[in-house]
């Protein structure tokens, strides 16, 4: 079935049917949420639901409950034709796209899924609420698809986390699948906003994935001090005149809590602002 266009859906009811028909004949379902403008990073997920699951579905859905009020929601980049192409061309069967109004209707949104701790430090300090919007919309999506499988990429390290936890909390019958983050031939994570950086600025953007290369460096030469780790990650940074710190941190990549000695399994996270586009950007390393 690969590279015939997928099934185009938009309303949940269909959807429903048409998925509760494939799983009473016993296929297996793999869920790809993504908010559109698909690149190989997106694509990466969407061929390894195709290696582990009989029927792929894929989202595209700009979910304005995930943007702050000064955020890039009305300017989020959209391209539905060649996003149509990219998901056949990973396997993908059935491409759910739905309004806003399918999702929300009348706009109203009581109901707000929350995962504490893991929200609150990182993305979710620099950007209030937004892991509540992204939690109530990926339980939202596994209650439409009801998936076996569902994959997320690493790139995005903390959503990931959280929503491992909001699905295990609430008993969701899904494994969450964590994929490495796919980059450019010169380490610039693959990102849908990198499509707002100017020729200078995605010429200066691989620093943040050299900062965190710096941090790895500095962890395997021995260094066991959070704060010097990421001295030494952020004056990288500092070289780059474009370039504005957000944040980078040093964490267990288990609790994403800040250790006072680094040991185990650790991430190394970075979120910089370049014009208009804030990038992040993570890697691990073993202590
Ligand atoms: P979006 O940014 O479109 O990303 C969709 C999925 O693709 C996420 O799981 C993200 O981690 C993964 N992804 C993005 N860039 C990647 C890269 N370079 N390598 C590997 N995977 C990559 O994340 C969202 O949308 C939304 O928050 C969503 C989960 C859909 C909820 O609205």
């Amino acid at each position: 079935m690969k590279d015939r266009p997928p099934m185009l859906v938009a309303g949940i009811g269909e959807l429903r049917t048409t998925l509760d028909f494939e799983r009473s004949v016993g296929r297996s379902v793999g869920f790809v949420p993504t908010m559109g403008f698909l690149h190989d990073g997106h694509a990466s997920l969407m061929r390894r639901a195709a290696e582990e699951t009989d029927v792929v579905v894929a989202s595209i859905f700009v979910n304005p409950l995930q943007f702050g009020p000064s955020e890039d929601l009305a300017s989020y980049p959209r391209d539905l034709a060649r996003d149509v192409e990219i998901a056949a061309g990973a396997g993908v069967d059935l491409l759910f796209v739905p309004g806003v109004e399918e999702m929300y209707p009348a706009g109203r949104v009581l109901t707000n899924v929350r995962v504490a701790g893991v929200s609150e430090t990182l993305d979710g300090a620099s950007r209030p609420g937004h892991f509540d919007g992204v939690a109530t919309v990926v339980a939202k999506l596994f209650a439409i698809v009801g998936p076996a499988r569902a994959y997320f990429g690493e790139k995005d390290f903390q959503q990931l986390a959280v929503v491992r936890r909001m699905a295990a909390d609430l008993s969701f019958p899904v494994t969450v699948v964590g994929c490495p983050t796919v980059r450019e031939p010169d380490g610039l994570a693959m990102s849908s906003r990198n499509s707002y950086l100017s020729a200078e600025e995605r010429a200066a953007a691989p620093v943040v994935h050299r900062a965190l290369q710096a941090g790895v460096q500095a962890v395997e030469a021995g260094e066991r001090d959070p704060a010097a780790v990421r001295a030494a990650m952020e004056a990288v940074v500092a070289g780059e005149p474009l370039g504005r710190l957000d944040y980078m941190a040093v964490v267990d990549a288990e609790s994403l809590a800040v250790p006072d000695v680094l040991s185990g399994n650790l991430r190394l996270l970075a979120a910089v602002r370049f014009g208009r586009a804030r990038l992040i950007d993570n890697v691990g390393v073993t202590a």
